[in-house]
């Protein structure tokens, strides 16, 4: 599975990208994640990747040309083009498990800044818009990292221990139970007897009731 995300802030990707479980499904070769700099498409001295909006009013809007050549130059076949834009269809994890489930995924994600995109390029160049909540953040490299790490995650081979994601949030339409570790005892605060008594029937009958719907 193969990611090309296109930012004015590469650094903002690169840094998550070394760390965790991400980091992993890169070094072992399941995830290919590329970062580039829109700014490399740019043609004029000012290397300018945005400009005031037609009919007037407040900030900047992401310019068409930078990101038509991106495409052009990384959009293959079967490439989908994602948009990250809080006008986007919300994102979950059914969403997440169904990208995951195509292993030969391609997608080119665009992070936007200032006021985001013109039209033009949601119009004729996107395939997925996606937003990560009903809030407004300064730039689209948080949701891009979202996309990337929700999906890769569901990877086979990408996590230590994949039961995890049996049990895990959202799976089957419920919430994980509550977890706890060592000490047994914190500032008069207990584990629950069931989990410290080892008998597995009934620790999963108590986890299994203490899971939310969603
Ligand atoms: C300041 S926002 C632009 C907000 C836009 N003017 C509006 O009112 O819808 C700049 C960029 O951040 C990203 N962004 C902000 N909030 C987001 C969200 N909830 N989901 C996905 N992307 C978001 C998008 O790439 C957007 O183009």
């Amino acid at each position: 599975m193969k990611f090309d995300i296109i930012t004015i802030f590469p650094k903002v990707i690169t840094e998550y990208l070394t760390v965790g479980v991400l980091s992993n499904a890169i070094k072992k070769g399941i995830v290919e994640v590329n970062v580039h700099d829109l700014r490399k498409w740019t043609k004029d001295n000012h290397r300018s990747v945005d400009d005031t909006p037609y009919g007037g009013g407040p900030g900047m809007i992401m310019k068409i040309e930078p990101v038509y050549d991106a495409i052009k130059e990384l959009k293959k076949q079967n490439t989908v083009v994602a948009l990250t834009t809080p006008k986007g269809e919300e994102l979950n994890q059914k969403k997440l498990m169904e990208y995951s489930e195509n292993t030969d995924l391609h997608m080119i994600i665009l992070c936007g800044r200032y006021e985001g995109f013109d039209q033009r390029i949601h119009d004729n160049l996107v395939d997925y818009e996606f937003s990560i909540g009903e809030y407004v953040l300064s730039g689209g490299e948080l949701p891009a990292l979202v996309l990337v790490d929700g999906i890769s995650r569901l990877l086979p081979g990408v996590l230590g221990n994949e039961e995890s994601l049996v049990s895990e949030s959202f799976n089957d339409g419920t919430l994980e139970y509550p977890q706890y570790t060592k000490p047994e005892e914190f500032n008069g605060w207990k584990v629950p007897d069931v989990l410290l008594s080892g008998n597995h029937k009934e620790i999963a009958s108590y986890r299994q009731s203490l899971k939310k719907s969603v």
